[in-house]
């Protein structure tokens, strides 16, 4: 079990080394850290909601963000994602600045953050994912092609490509913008609720999907209402909210292997 003993308003995320790197991803294969926060703050106008984030995430690695709704799951993936500006600290990736790392981290917003009525195509969608490799104006070449083709087969719907994503199952919805994820080839995997309002089949898959992107060496970033056994985790609670120590501890506890959390102070309303 790691310490509980960080200082008031300072919290650590004790690293695992890599289990498994299998298929270390070119020169950056080097890198330990893949993802690292150093004193991470995230302020809406004057209201700060997460102070001092500190976390040091190593490859192969499947972290789960837990907390109450309206503690800042969201707000800390978004930060990562580049969504939201960071009030303080940094966020690195590979040991540079995540501003110039960002065609290697994907991000799947939660359901709610996402405009159902825009006309576009489960393909387009997935497409999308191609974009910060190829830039927005370059019209897509094979290997674009042949990439999406691979998402969309990983997710078992090549055959909803040409249908408006409107149009689908809240199941169908989440495996177009995973899949749209994976077309990135990232390393590192932000995904807001990722289990919410989806059916068995994508649950599973989904499930399946963690485990190879961990045998890949990739970092997974999870916001979870469900905390996945064997995997790390970020806590975030509200200041004076008490146990949250404890909390993690039990549900380190339960998935039987390394665990990580995070001490969430500084909210200032
Ligand atoms: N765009 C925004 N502008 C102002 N406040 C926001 C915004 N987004 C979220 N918040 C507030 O920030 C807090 C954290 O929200 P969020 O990160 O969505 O939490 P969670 O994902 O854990 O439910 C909440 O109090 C929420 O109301
Ligand atoms: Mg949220």
């Amino acid at each position: 079990m790691p310490a509980n003993d960080a200082a008031p308003g300072r919290a650590v995320l004790p690293t695992g080394r890599p289990a498994l790197a299998t298929q270390p991803a070119r020169d950056l294969a080097l890198h330990e850290s893949c993802l690292v926060l150093d004193d991470v703050t995230v302020a809406y106008g004057r209201r700060v909601i997460l102070s001092h984030v500190d976390a040091d995430i190593p490859r192969s690695q499947v972290v789960s963000i837990i907390g109450a709704n309206g503690s800042g799951k969201s707000t800390l993936l978004k930060a990562i994602a580049g969504l939201v500006p960071l009030a303080g600290g940094a966020i690195r990736c590979f040991g540079e600045p995540i501003d110039r790392m960002r065609r290697h981290v994907a991000y799947v917003p939660q359901r709610e953050d996402v405009d159902w009525s825009f006309p576009v195509s489960v393909r387009d969608v997935v497409m999308m994912g191609r974009y910060p490799l190829r830039g927005w104006l370059r019209r897509s070449a094979p290997d674009d092609e042949r990439a999406v083709a691979r998402a969309l087969d990983e997710l078992a719907i090549a055959d909803l490509a040409s249908k408006q994503i409107g149009e689908l199952s809240g199941g169908q919805q989440r495996r177009a913008f995973i899949a749209r994820a994976i077309a990135q080839e990232p390393d590192v995997i932000l995904l807001d609720e990722p289990m919410a309002g989806i059916d068995e089949q994508t649950h599973d898959r989904i499930l399946a999907l963690f485990g190879e992107w961990r045998a890949a060496g990739k970092v997974v970033l999870q916001a979870t209402h469900t905390h996945v056994h064997g995997g790390s985790m970020i806590v975030l609670r509200r200041r004076g909210e008490p146990g949250s120590a404890e909390h993690a501890e039990h549900l380190g506890a339960e998935g039987g292997e390394h665990h990580a959390q995070h001490e969430h102070h500084g909210r200032a309303d």
